[in-house]
């Protein structure tokens, strides 16, 4: 054992990063499956998803950085990452995490203050991971466990002047699917759709994310097969439960 141990830390990373990436992989893989495919549903599949269906080279909003790992990797393919986290703490540390990265840009403070003036900022194809919500231990809580109604509402008032958006809103299992308890601040699943419904938007649920997707401009192959396999799921609610 302490052999193998030896070998192992005496090689190179060069060998051990993919062994590493690979373990990883298969790991949480294994975990997936054997959980029934059901929730948390692993990051690597959702980075996936959000990589075939996002906008290549345009900006990403983030709300609710935590540590930073999905900024981390979003970051890779982006000339700039905008993610705003109000918890004093986690901001900290994620500004100090990205002090070397130009394209980052970390915004202490909530949606409710700062979501606004950003999109009013940007232009041209634009990213949104939504995530910003109350999650338990050390995270932020307001007056409202989640912001996702009025980040939606700003993206409604600025769509006119952006050329398109990709709207990724994380952990969806969270949003009633029928009317929501009277203490629940995550409206319906049902406003989620007529929200993308009402603005013109292509949408659909994957791995407990709701995706909308400008419909008049397709840009990957990835979101054709995207619209074409949710054809049927693609009809406005007629009622809106807020
Ligand atoms: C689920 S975590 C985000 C995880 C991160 N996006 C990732 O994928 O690694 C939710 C984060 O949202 C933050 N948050 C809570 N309320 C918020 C609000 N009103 N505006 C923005 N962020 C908020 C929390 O402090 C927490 O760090």
């Amino acid at each position: 054992m302490t052999l193998a141990k030896g070998i192992w830390f005496n090689l190179p990373n060069f060998f051990r990063a993919p062994i590493l990436l690979v373990s990883e992989f298969s790991v949480s893989s294994w975990l997936w499956a054997k959980r029934g495919y059901g929730f948390p549903v692993p990051s690597y599949v959702k980075r996936k998803l959000l990589k075939s269906l996002s906008f290549t080279n345009a900006i990403w909003i983030e709300t609710g950085t935590l540590h930073g790992d999905m900024t981390k990797f979003l970051a890779k393919s982006s000339d700039l990452v905008i993610s705003i986290e109000p918890s004093e703490l986690l901001s900290t540390r994620a500004k100090k995490r990205f002090r070397n990265n130009p394209n980052v840009s970390i915004i202490q403070g909530t949606s409710e203050d700062y979501f606004s003036d950003v999109v009013k900022e940007v232009s041209g194809r634009v990213n949104f991971f939504l995530d910003g919500h109350f999650s338990g231990v050390a995270t932020f809580q307001g007056d409202r466990d989640t912001p996702i109604q009025l980040e939606l509402e700003v993206i409604s008032a600025q769509i006119g002047r952006l050329e398109a958006v990709a709207v990724f809103i994380d952990d969806v299992r969270l949003f009633p699917s029928g009317a929501p308890e009277t203490e629940s601040d995550y409206p319906s699943r049902d406003y989620l759709i007529n929200w993308a419904c009402g603005n013109n938007l292509r949408w659909d649920i994957q791995h407990d994310i709701f995706i909308a997707i400008s419909s008049d401009r397709l840009h990957s192959p990835s979101a054709e097969t995207l619209h074409s396999s949710s054809n049927t799921r693609n009809n406005c609610v007629d009622e809106v439960e807020a």
